[in-house]
């Protein structure tokens, strides 16, 4: 049985499922926090000890103001409100990606992560404003700033990750099999789990259906 401690996840499908029972895909990034609480709560009991969830991307600069409005605003409460809990659940708060957003809620940010910095059970990678290949060209010119050789350990230590252990998992729901610019330096052998669910209706069962799944596969890293 493989041992499992990093699952990443794109989050997809929000907007349809939104549109499609409310006429508003705002409705369905509201929907979607509520499957973001349950699987933080079956990770935790799962045992996993790294949750990625890649919430905003750089692309997603260009959907409507209105949306970015309601999904900055929607992550700010829901951290004013869970912040004591995460911390009380010995949850750790990881943003990774390029913090810059409103003042309040570059704050907001900085404060979980300073307060939750120490905490063992889970850590929550909240990719925000997050691109894989900024992420690399950045990565390469700090190495070059510093004068050091361009390696693959070099990299990766350069990366918003250093210190996260590559994804086991990668689940992208809502139908869609891309990996739109997420985690491409770190997911070289990460298994990939593609569900036609919609975001708000991915439920524990379908977590742990995967989780099981990618328990029994040989994973060989070339090897046969
Ligand atoms: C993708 O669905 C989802 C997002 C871009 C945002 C993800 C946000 C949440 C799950 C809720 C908020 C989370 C936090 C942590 C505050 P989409 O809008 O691209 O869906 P579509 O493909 O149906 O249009």
């Amino acid at each position: 049985m493989n041992p499992l401690n990093h699952v990443a996840i794109i989050m997809d499908g929000n907007g349809r499922w939104g549109l499609k029972k409310y006429n508003s895909r705002n409705k369905g990034h509201r929907a979607g926090l509520d499957t973001v609480e349950k699987i933080i709560k079956i990770s935790i009991k799962q045992k996993i000890k790294h949750l990625t969830l890649f919430a905003f991307s750089t692309e997603n600069w260009k959907r409507p103001k209105s949306e970015i409005n309601y999904l900055f605003n929607l992550l700010e409460s829901f951290l004013k409100l869970k912040l004591k809990k995460f911390h009380k659940n010995n949850i750790k708060l990881k943003v990774i990606g390029e913090k810059k957003f409103s003042k309040k809620l570059n704050n907001l940010l900085l404060k979980s992560e300073k307060i939750t910095k120490n905490n063992t059970a889970l850590q929550i990678n909240l990719a925000l404003n997050y691109g894989s290949k900024n992420e690399i060209v950045k990565a390469i010119k700090k190495i070059n700033g510093k004068k050091l050789e361009v390696t693959e350990k070099n990299i990766t230590n350069s990366l918003y990750t250093k210190n996260i252990p590559d994804p086991d998992i990668l689940i992208r729901t809502g139908k869609t099999t891309r990996l739109s610019n997420f985690l491409l330096w770190q997911i070289s052998y990460t298994e990939i789990f593609f569900s036609h669910k919609l975001w708000p209706d991915f439920q524990e069962a379908d977590f742990l259906k995967i989780v099981n799944k990618f328990k029994k596969i040989k994973r060989n890293y070339g090897d046969i």
